[in-house]
C-alpha cells in the first residue's frame, strides 16, 4: 500500500481590486446576476458570469423549486445555457458569488461538486482551461486557474463516449 496526495493550488487576493480589470468586471457581473436568482427557499442567492473567447458574458443564477431536488445551481444554468446557445465558443472564465439575505457571506464561494463535474466536462471538452473566480460578500477572493484542479480524480469514463 502506498499513500499519494493531491494537492490543489488556489490563489487567494485580499481584494477584488487586486485583481485584473477583466476579473473585476465578471466578479462584479456575477453579483448583478445574483439579483435575479430565484431562492425563496434557501435565501441564498447565487451568481455566476462566464466570459467567453469572443469576450461575450453569459450569467446564470440559481434556480429553486417547491420540489427541491428540481432547482439548479447558478453555475449550471450558465453553463448550459452558453453550451446550448454558444456551442463551439470557450469559456475562459467563471466567477461565482452569492448573497444571502439571512446572514453575510465571509468566505468565497465554492461551486458544490455536481457543478464542477459539469464545468469540467466543459474544460475537457473545450481543451482549454476555465479560470474560476470565486468571491462571498466580505473577504478574500479565491482563483483557480482550471476547474480540473478543483476536481482531482474526476470521474472520466473515455470508453462511454462513443467513437
Ligand atoms: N447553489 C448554487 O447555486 N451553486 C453552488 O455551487 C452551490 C449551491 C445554490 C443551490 C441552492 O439554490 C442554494 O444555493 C443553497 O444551496
Amino acid at each position: 500500500m502506498k499513500k499519494n496526495k493531491y494537492l490543489i493550488e488556489i490563489e487567494e487576493f485580499d481584494s477584488i481590486n487586486e485583481l485584473s480589470a477583466e476579473d473585476q468586471h465578471l466578479l462584479n457581473q456575477a453579483i448583478a446576476a445574483s439579483e435575479n436568482a430565484y431562492a425563496p427557499y434557501s435565501n441564498y442567492h447565487v451568481g455566476a458570469a462566464l466570459r467567453l473567447d469572443d469576450g461575450k458574458i453569459i450569467l446564470g443564477n440559481n434556480q429553486e423549486n417547491v420540489a427541491y431536488p428540481s432547482g439548479l445551481c447558478a453555475e449550471r444554468v450558465a453553463f448550459f445555457h452558453a453550451n446550448s446557445n454558444y456551442p463551439g465558443k470557450a469559456i475562459e472564465a467563471v466567477a461565482i458569488t452569492a448573497k444571502s439575505k439571512t446572514f453575510v457571506i465571509q468566505k468565497p464561494v465554492t461551486p458544490c461538486g455536481s457543478c464542477r463535474q459539469v464545468m469540467a466536462e466543459t474544460e475537457n471538452i473545450q481543451k482549454r482551461k476555465i479560470r474560476v473566480l470565486m468571491m462571498g460578500e466580505k473577504g478574500s477572493v479565491f482563483v483557480s486557474e482550471s476547474v480540473e484542479s478543483l476536481l482531482p480524480l474526476m470521474f472520466q469514463a473515455e470508453e462511454l463516449k462513443i467513437k
